[in-house]
């Protein structure tokens, strides 16, 4: 199926090597969908908190996916409620959580890290703004980075993020082999015009910010320490 080139890449990011795959907050499901199609996993679940968009979605996957009933689920829910522990703890699941805003994808990890701290899970976030703060919040939580891709379609920016926790289904713990870094890291690790035009629109975004900030406030420090460190970013890839 025709999906966009931000959809299009998160599934090119998702690997064949998952029992669940979550189509969080799934709306249309073009990306369920899609990964579907290709039996990116043996289940795939789509998810929704909004009862029209499930019922709707369910209306087309039983038309297109009939034949696969077996393989995919909707769930009505919060996606802070969905039902990882109706499977058995060696089974790898991946979450993705596209679409939101950095806090709520934020809350979102977090919520459902602390609620399975024992199961071997991975996260594919693509969040609308404040990627800064989310990788803050991200950093602090039992995550290592598996990739970061940015890319832009018409004129927006997106950014990629593939985290997987330190659990694995024994309850090891694992080394965090790329810990996460504010600005992003491996993001910028194959720089090319794109990065650099993507680095100077945050820098003027914060610039501006700044500008219109108390001198005095937590805000305006923060914004100083991120423009420090994008600056930073910038003159590396330069
Ligand atoms: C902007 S759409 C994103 C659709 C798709 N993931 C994408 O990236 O194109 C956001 C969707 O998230 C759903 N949503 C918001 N908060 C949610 C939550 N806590 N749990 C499940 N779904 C949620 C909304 O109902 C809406 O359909």
């Amino acid at each position: 199926m025709k999906i966009s080139k931000r959809l299009a890449m998160i599934d090119k990011m998702v690997a064949s090597t998952h029992h669940h795959i979550w189509d969080c907050c799934c709306d249309h499901g073009h990306l369920g969908m899609t990964l579907l199609e290709r039996q990116a996993a043996q289940h795939i679940h789509f998810v929704d908190i909004v009862p029209s968009i499930t019922k709707n979605l369910a209306q087309r996957l039983n038309q297109r996916f009939c034949a696969e009933q077996d393989q995919w689920q909707i769930h009505t829910l919060d996606a802070l409620d969905i039902p990882i522990d109706q499977y058995s703890v060696e089974q790898r699941h991946l979450i993705i959580i596209a679409g939101l805003g950095g806090e709520q994808s934020l809350q979102l990890v977090q919520g459902l890290i602390e609620k399975y701290p024992n199961n071997d899970l991975q996260f594919l976030l693509c969040p609308l703004r404040h990627h800064y703060t989310l990788r803050l919040g991200l950093a602090k939580l039992s995550l290592s980075l598996v990739a970061e891709q940015l890319l832009k379609e018409q004129k927006w920016y997106y950014e990629i993020i593939h985290l997987t926790n330190y659990v694995n289904a024994v309850g090891c713990e694992r080394i965090a082999k790329n810990p996460i870094i504010a600005t992003g890291s491996l993001l910028w690790s194959e720089p090319n015009a794109l990065h650099q035009e993507y680095l100077m629109q945050i820098m003027q975004h914060y610039q501006r910010v700044l500008r219109s900030l108390d001198a005095s406030s937590e805000q305006h420090r923060l914004t100083q320490t991120m423009l420090t460190q994008y600056g930073q970013v910038l003159e590396g890839i330069n």
